[in-house]
């Protein structure tokens, strides 16, 4: 299982120190919310403060959009080279069009499905993505509980994949912990975001470690 901690429970006030405290603590993906206040009921940052802490980071950076102008902040970010970029299917008209705008720029595609949305309804979007993240909570703060139907939808997306591209990999955000996490495993969930189980330990190695099953 690959380890993604979320910044949104960082501590934003010593941003670096805290990057640079879960890479080398071992984590495989650095994870940055990034909410516009419109899509989800919060506001997060730009590229103005995600810049230049970015560069203590020795781990690919993984944005999540939740915004609804897809194409505005994927330009904002690009320069970045972030590893992945995932989007909401529920702000999106032009889904396709906005995974071959972030090939076009060697960014891995992903595509986010709210708690509400089914697997099939990317099933023809499947074999253009590099990542599907589920969402385990809805969308726009840390710290909740865990949905678990999330487990079966996990499931049921395995399946799709293995049918129409099998190197597609499966993200779970929001509510993560030692306690879900092997249920996760079992699921064939390939990438986890924690924020507040990672942030609020005070060894985050041993919390990242601790998922990584
Ligand atoms: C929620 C974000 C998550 C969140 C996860 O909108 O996408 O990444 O920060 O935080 P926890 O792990 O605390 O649920
Ligand atoms: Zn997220």
């Amino acid at each position: 299982m690959l380890v993604a901690p979320s910044i949104l429970s960082a501590d934003f006030g010593n941003l670096s120190s805290e990057i640079k405290a879960i890479c080398d603590g071992g984590c495989d993906l650095v994870h940055v919310d990034v909410m516009d206040g419109h899509f989800v009921p919060n506001m997060t940052i730009g590229p103005v403060v995600v810049s230049p802490v970015a560069k203590v980071a020795t781990k690919p950076l993984d944005v999540h959009l939740m915004v609804e102008d897809n194409n505005f902040f994927i330009d904002l970010f690009a320069s970045l080279k972030p590893e992945y970029i995932s989007f909401h299917i529920e702000s999106e008209k032009h889904p396709h069009r906005v995974i071959q705008k972030l090939r076009s720029l060697n960014i891995k595609p992903a595509i986010v499905l709210n708690p509400h949305s089914t697997p099939e309804s990317i099933e023809y979007l499947l074999e253009d993505l590099d990542m599907v993240l589920l969402m385990s909570v809805n969308p726009g703060f840390g710290g909740q509980k865990f949905i678990p139907s999330v487990v079966e939808k996990a499931k049921k997306l395995k399946d799709l994949i293995n049918k129409r591209n099998p190197a597609c990999l499966i993200q779970v955000d929001g509510g993560v912990n030692d306690k879900n996490i092997h249920i996760l495993k079992e699921a064939g969930v390939d990438v986890v975001v924690a924020g507040s189980y990672v942030f609020g330990n005070e060894d985050y190695s041993k919390a990242i470690k601790s998922l990584q099953v």
